[in-house]
């Protein structure tokens, strides 16, 4: 089954990845200001930066980065390639737009599109068909890690992506992201980070057939101030910056932390 999968992902390597999940955020004027100060400010650093805007902006933000090494990414894409689906956006589009990633089960998406494990591998499985990198995001709500629950549920989410895509997960991101710290100032400290980090890298190994290493990145009020010490452990490859990636200043900090942390082991 595995051999009939489809994945022409451009792969990763050990550069670290920031990106911003702007989520329904920006305007036409606002992300112009956004972008040339990102732009302005990244020069010369040795990490990989995204910025995964809103659908109906992706053609201005690639005019935007032409010439930059700025990336560029959606927020979400359809599991269908094409046809009846009104108000979804195919993986044939975004790459039509220069699109190099593609955000897949975010907590925000689960929770109020419902969208399903299931689901979720399947959205990654038609990113990966296009070439485009699915971001794919595992978390446990406040409960579930208050009832002990949080190696199980990230577990389950990332295994339905595993089976569904065999060995094209060598091609994915992952984003570890609590819903407890999304968006509330409360950061998962730099070691229950690590703690759950581990766990999805050891679920990775097992499965992939390949000897590179997945990215796994942090994602949950990541910002200026606590991104060095995040990024410092050994298995946070990454970030998933949302509220701060809209502040170009704040944004910036977090690209200079992952720079100064260096490559992934
Ligand atoms: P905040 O950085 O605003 O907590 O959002 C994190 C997130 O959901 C990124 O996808």
């Amino acid at each position: 089954m595995w051999a009939r999968l489809s994945c022409r992902g451009e792969g990763m390597n050990r550069k670290r990845l920031i990106a911003g999940n702007w989520k329904m955020n920006g305007s036409v004027v606002a992300n112009e200001a956004l972008v040339r100060a990102v732009i302005a400010g990244m020069e010369g650093v040795n990490c990989r930066v995204a910025v995964c805007v809103p659908a109906p902006y992706l053609a201005q933000v690639q005019q935007l980065r032409a010439g930059s090494s700025l990336e560029l990414g959606a927020q979400d894409v359809s599991a269908h390639a094409q046809g009846a689906y009104t108000g979804e956006v195919s993986a044939a589009m975004l790459r039509e737009f220069g699109t190099r990633y593609a955000i897949v089960g975010h907590s925000e998406r689960r929770q109020y599109h419902a969208e399903s494990d299931a689901m979720v591998a399947d959205k990654a499985k038609a990113a990966l068909a296009e070439g485009i990198t699915p971001i794919v995001c595992v978390g446990e709500t406040l409960a579930e890690r208050e009832g002990s629950r949080t190696e199980e549920v990230v577990k389950r989410q990332l295994a339905a992506v595993i089976h569904v895509n065999g060995h094209c997960i060598s091609e994915i991101v992952v984003a570890y992201e609590p819903v407890w710290a999304i968006g509330t100032g409360k950061t998962a400290t730099p070691e229950q980070a690590q703690q759950v980090h581990a766990v999805l890298r050891a679920q990775l190994r097992a499965a992939s057939t390949r000897d590179s290493r997945i990215a796994i990145l942090y994602g949950g009020s990541m910002n200026a101030a606590n991104a060095a010490s995040l990024l410092a452990q050994p298995d946070i490859d990454g970030g998933l910056i949302g509220g701060a990636s809209l502040k170009a200043a704040d944004f910036l900090q977090i690209i200079a932390a992952a720079d100064q942390a260096g490559a992934t082991p």
